[in-house]
């Protein structure tokens, strides 16, 4: 009996060791991932230096969020803590814009190359890949204008099933997901009329997907839902977070005031109007699909 337990403990010691040098290795792989290098893009541009950059590049920056993650004096923050997925960061810029090149900041924002060349992850570069040069230059100069302030920030934690999601590739570097899209402006181009407003939904990608269909993580809805929007409760929706019925949407509710706040009321138009048109290119595609899988 004795001898019959002292080999049940032997094979229960076996089995933990076992366990940890599987999860041990989980970690070492996952960490790999999370740091293992990228090709250093190649970079140059040098931040807009006539009079109304710093203003435009002000609105740049207001649209796609930097303020929200990285702080209102660019001094950094904790924007997201998920734990056991993830614990972020966003780092104090005003250090980083002091420190950097022009280039090596366009490299971090546009491509998700960090300026000693590793790859960031949680830095929405795969929605900014869409900023024009005009358009990042200008972000440059508006950057430019803060002075260093506050401390260092750490970087991301990521938790047991943050590092589940890095192994099973369902949790990308951003160097990744810009390949992955092969670098284009995946929202469908409607023609000159909606280019306004097409221009205007690059600011949605970062949440609402590549295509506007919708992203399964973020829970955020396909755009097509603003096809039924009353336009009064989309300028609303926009302007103070609120959306149709009088309801909070979660990040949706945080984040419009701040950052769509300042749209016009004709930006806001042309905006829907390409929403519109995209919902309705969408319904014909899938007619002609569903006529096509009709016929014998
Ligand atoms: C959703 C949050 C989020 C938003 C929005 C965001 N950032 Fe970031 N940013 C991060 C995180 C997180 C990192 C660090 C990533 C890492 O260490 O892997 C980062 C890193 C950076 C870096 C590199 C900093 C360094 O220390 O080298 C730059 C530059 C940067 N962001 C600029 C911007 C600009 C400009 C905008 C707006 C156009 C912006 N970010 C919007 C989260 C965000
Ligand atoms: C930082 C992330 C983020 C950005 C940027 C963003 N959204 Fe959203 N949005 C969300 C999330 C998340 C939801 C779902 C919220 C919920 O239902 O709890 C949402 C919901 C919506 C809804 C549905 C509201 C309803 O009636 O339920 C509309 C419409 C919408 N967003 C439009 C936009 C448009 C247009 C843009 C770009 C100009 C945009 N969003 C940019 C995160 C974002």
């Amino acid at each position: 009996m004795k001898r019959l337990l002292k080999w049940a403990g032997l094979g229960l010691a076996g089995i933990a060791a076992l366990l940890l040098i599987v999860i041990g290795g989980a970690f070492a792989v996952s960490e790999a991932m999370i740091r293992w290098p990228v090709d250093r893009p190649k970079v140059q541009l040098m931040a807009s230096s006539d009079p109304g950059a710093v203003a435009r590049g002000a609105r740049v920056a207001k649209l796609n969020g930097c303020h929200d993650c990285h702080g209102e004096k660019l001094q950094g923050l904790l924007f997201h803590d998920e734990m056991p997925i993830i614990r972020a960061w966003g780092p104090n810029l005003s250090r980083a814009v002091a420190e950097q090149t022009d280039s090596e900041l366009d490299a971090a924002i546009r491509h998700g190359v960090a300026a000693n060349g590793r790859r960031l992850w949680m830095m929405p570069s795969s929605a900014f890949a869409h900023l024009s040069d005009r358009e990042t230059a200008d972000l440059l100069a508006y950057l430019r204008t803060y002075k260093p302030t506050g401390e260092k920030q750490p970087r991301f934690q990521v938790g047991p099933v943050g590092r589940l999601g890095v192994l099973l590739g369902q949790f990308k570097s951003e160097p990744d997901m810009i390949a992955a899209n092969g670098g284009a402006l995946k929202i469908a181009d409607l023609g000159p009329e909606h280019a306004r407003g097409r221009d205007l939904a690059r600011a949605c990608v970062e949440c609402h997907g590549q295509s506007l269909e919708g992203n399964k993580t973020m829970k955020s809805p396909d755009l097509s839902i603003v096809a039924s929007y009353d336009p009064a409760d989309f300028a609303r929706l926009l302007r103070t977070g609120v959306a149709a019925g009088d309801r909070k949407v979660g990040l949706m509710t945080q984040i419009a005031p701040a950052r769509f706040g300042g749209l016009s009321s004709d930006e806001i138009s042309a905006l829907q109007g390409y929403l519109k048109a995209r919902a309705a290119r969408q319904i014909a595609m899938a007619d002609v699909t569903s006529a096509g899988a009709q016929q014998p």
